[in-house]
């Protein structure tokens, strides 16, 4: 078994820690913020992610983790993990700051032997930086690994003990080895490519996916147009193995920390070095036209007019599953509702309330689905999570000004809204409309007595 370090404690670095510590290695886990590390060390998460608290409290009563927020004078690691963040500018360009700092902080206190491994998304060539400092900033000899991540947020521990492939990048065969040996218990197919290479499956993942969806989606507007359902289209087309049935829910886009920030920045780089990214923009234009889209269908089954209508958006999360709203499109959503007048609040059942406040102050955050829905015109479903799917849309209806669901995800059953006299619009199928739609003099009555 290997002595191993991981430095970054995020999404990324705690489920590699957690599950490398699972699969019996010694892991130290370095990470600057001290908070963080103090939750980490009492075994709880810094992020909800299912699976995770389990390892890790799992980890510590073996004495086989260890989590810190300062580098010891040496470190005995044979294999180190750089998982921190890299942030992009508006145009796109990664921050590489994190990663400088930390290849520096281990360079000069690693032994001769030791293998630095890359698992932040860096731009192209970032590995051949990483190797020259190491060159430069230790007095060892220190080989360069990169093994992009391929987790999804939400299913990380699940992704990593269940990989569909590990991709190691290297110009050291024998690194390479040491890594490999690693993943082996995984029974995953290991791609050996050169450190570019490996550096571009990431990113060339990732766009793929953004654009798998942005297609969709693509496909969803042509079909309200032509009166086909994007649903049957996708299952459809899910079925033929060449294309494949994941990523193809349309909806209200896509967003997170990742594809955001990723296909920005794969354009970017391509900009940069002279291609002209023509599909990656498309990509991103069809995404944030899916947000004015879902708006629009809003103002219309709501008479074309936002001013002071009161929508509870159900989900702040950009997915379920996480608690990250970093580039949601829920938030995004209730922010352009709020530019049009409307009155928002926000519920979800599991992104602490401070945390929406600090990223949209102006929102309402709703303690429960029926405080948010007290005398709302329309509920805007926006993140999946199981619990709307089970709603009591009878009982929330008598709570309602109007009976109106948006559901951006096609998530919910819609004859079960439709049933408890609601309007239901969905993406890119039929909307269904009841004749008790408009109840809002229904509700006046009632407030009165
Ligand atoms: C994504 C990739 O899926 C991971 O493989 C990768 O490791 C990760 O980025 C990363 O680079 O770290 P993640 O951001 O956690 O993972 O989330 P996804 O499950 O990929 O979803 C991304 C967005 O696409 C979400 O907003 C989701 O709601 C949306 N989505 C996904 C759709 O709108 N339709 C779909 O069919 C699937």
């Amino acid at each position: 078994m290997a002595k191993l370090a991981v430095i970054g404690c995020g999404y990324v670095g705690a489920v590699t820690a957690a599950c490398f510590t699972d699969l019996g290695h010694t892991v130290e886990c370095i990470d600057i913020d001290a908070t963080r590390v103090a939750m980490l060390q009492r075994g709880i998460a810094p992020i909800h992610e299912p699976g995770l608290e389990p390892l890790l409290r799992a980890g510590i009563a073996t004495g086989r983790l260890a989590i810190r927020s300062t580098y010891p004078e040496r470190m005995d690691a044979e294999i180190v993990f750089i998982a921190v963040n890299t942030p992009a500018s508006q145009e796109g360009a990664a921050d590489l700051r994190a990663v400088r700092d930390a290849v520096t902080s281990v360079a000069n206190r690693l032994a001769t032997g030791s293998i630095i491994v890359n698992k932040s998304t860096v731009p192209i060539g970032t590995g051949d930086l990483v190797a020259g400092m190491a060159r430069r900033t230790g007095m060892a000899d220190i080989a360069v690994v990169s093994n992009p991540e391929f987790l999804r947020e939400g299913s990380a521990v699940h992704d990593f003990m269940h990989p569909d492939r590990v991709v190691l990048g290297s110009t050291d065969p024998a690194a390479a080895d040491r890594v490999a040996a690693l993943y082996e218990p995984l029974g995953a197919f290991i791609q050996r490519v050169d450190i570019r290479t490996a550096e571009m499956i990431k990113y060339a993942s990732n766009a793929f996916l953004a654009t798998k969806i942005s297609f969709i989606n693509e496909i969803a507007s042509i079909c309200e147009s032509l009166g086909a359902d994007v649903t049957e289209v996708a299952r459809g087309m899910g079925m033929d193995v060449r294309i494949g049935a994941q990523f193809l829910q349309a909806g209200l886009g896509w967003g997170g920390s990742c594809f955001p920030k990723d296909v920005r920045a794969l354009a970017h780089m391509a900009a940069v070095h002279g291609t002209h990214p023509q599909l990656l923009r498309s990509v991103m234009e069809i995404n944030s036209d899916q947000r004015l889209r879902t708006v629009q269908k809003i103002r219309a089954a709501l008479d074309n007019d936002l001013e002071r209508r009161r929508i509870l958006v159900l989900g702040a999360a950009f997915k379920n599953d996480t608690d990250d709203i970093r580039n949601s499109p829920s938030i995004e959503l209730a922010k352009l509702l709020q530019l049009e007048g409307a009155d928002v609040a926000i519920y979800d059942p599991v992104v602490p309330a401070e945390r929406i406040h600090r990223e949209a102050p102006t929102l309402r955050v709703a303690e429960t689905v029926a405080h948010g829905a007290f005398g709302a015109h329309a509920l805007v479903l926006a993140t999946p999570w199981p619990e709307f799917k089970t709603l009591r849309w009878d009982e929330l209806g008598t709570l309602m000004a109007r009976r109106t669901v948006i559901d951006s995800r096609n998530y919910l059953d819609a004859a079960a809204v439709v049933e408890a006299g609601f309007s239901y619009t969905c993406i890119g199928r039929p909307s269904l409309e009841t004749p008790a739609t408009v109840l809002e003099s229904e509700f006046a009555m009632r407030r009165a007595e």
